[in-house]
């Protein structure tokens, strides 16, 4: 298996990522670029570790992560789907079929409706990248414009976010604070309860409960 740092190496991966993010900031989306899959990646290897994963799969964990979204440089409607086959046509020969089949897996599963994973990759990844809310997400400049999109006005009022882990009361908390002159909670709510939905049923395939705590208060 190859790690993180030599798959990194790939110009046609950092091409397809960098046309994901740049393609998806001239829609106006948030951050779907470097900069998302790099936090996302690191986070997930993150819960990895601190869950006691093995060092390998930690490193698909954060491998999976890193080349989630790169699909979006296709199409945003099957990226998952598009991602995790031309993973397989870049990267085929680096891992073995069931390491292949694993992390193109975990890239199809972070976006699927039915959420049917079964195997901690793919669970590491969705708590990863469905954590992602924070300001700097926000692409968009103009503040009439962040105004007029709810995606952009949550992750624009959320002014911190941590997801951290707790191995020995099995809890995954995700800790947002939210600026609420801006946003009601309540939005948050809208947009975010698939997300939720997401992580609490990836947490509950780790053995853990998820746990959503918006300015001191324990939602979930
Ligand atoms: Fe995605
Ligand atoms: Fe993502």
């Amino acid at each position: 298996m190859i790690t993180l740092k030599e798959l990194k190496k790939n110009p046609y991966l950092i091409e397809f990522i960098e046309q994901a993010g740049e393609r998806l900031r001239l829609l106006q989306y948030t951050d779907h670029g470097l900069d998302h899959v790099d936090l996302v990646s690191a986070r997930a290897r993150n819960i990895a570790r601190e869950i006691g994963l093995s060092k390998d799969k930690q490193e698909m964990c954060a491998i999976a992560a890193f080349c989630h979204d790169f699909g979006n440089f296709l199409s945003r409607t099957y990226h998952n789907y598009m991602g995790a086959v031309i993973f397989q046509q870049l990267f085929q020969k680096d891992f073995t079929p069931s390491e292949l089949a694993q992390l193109m897996q975990a890239i199809v599963n972070h976006d699927k409706y039915e959420m049917e994973f079964t195997d901690p990759v793919s669970a590491v990844t969705i708590l990863a990248d469905k954590s992602d809310v924070r300001r700097e997400r926000v692409t968009v400049k103009d503040k009439k414009v962040i105004e007029e999109d709810i995606h952009n006005r949550v992750n624009f009022a959320t002014k911190y976010s941590k997801l951290g882990v707790d191995k020995k009361k099995k809890n995954i908390t995700l800790v947002l604070k939210i600026d609420t002159s801006f946003v009601p909670v309540i939005e948050y709510f809208e947009i975010f309860t698939d997300r939720m939905t997401y992580c609490r049923k990836a947490a509950k395939r780790l053995g853990y409960k998820f746990n959503l705590v918006i300015n001191n208060f324990k939602l979930l």
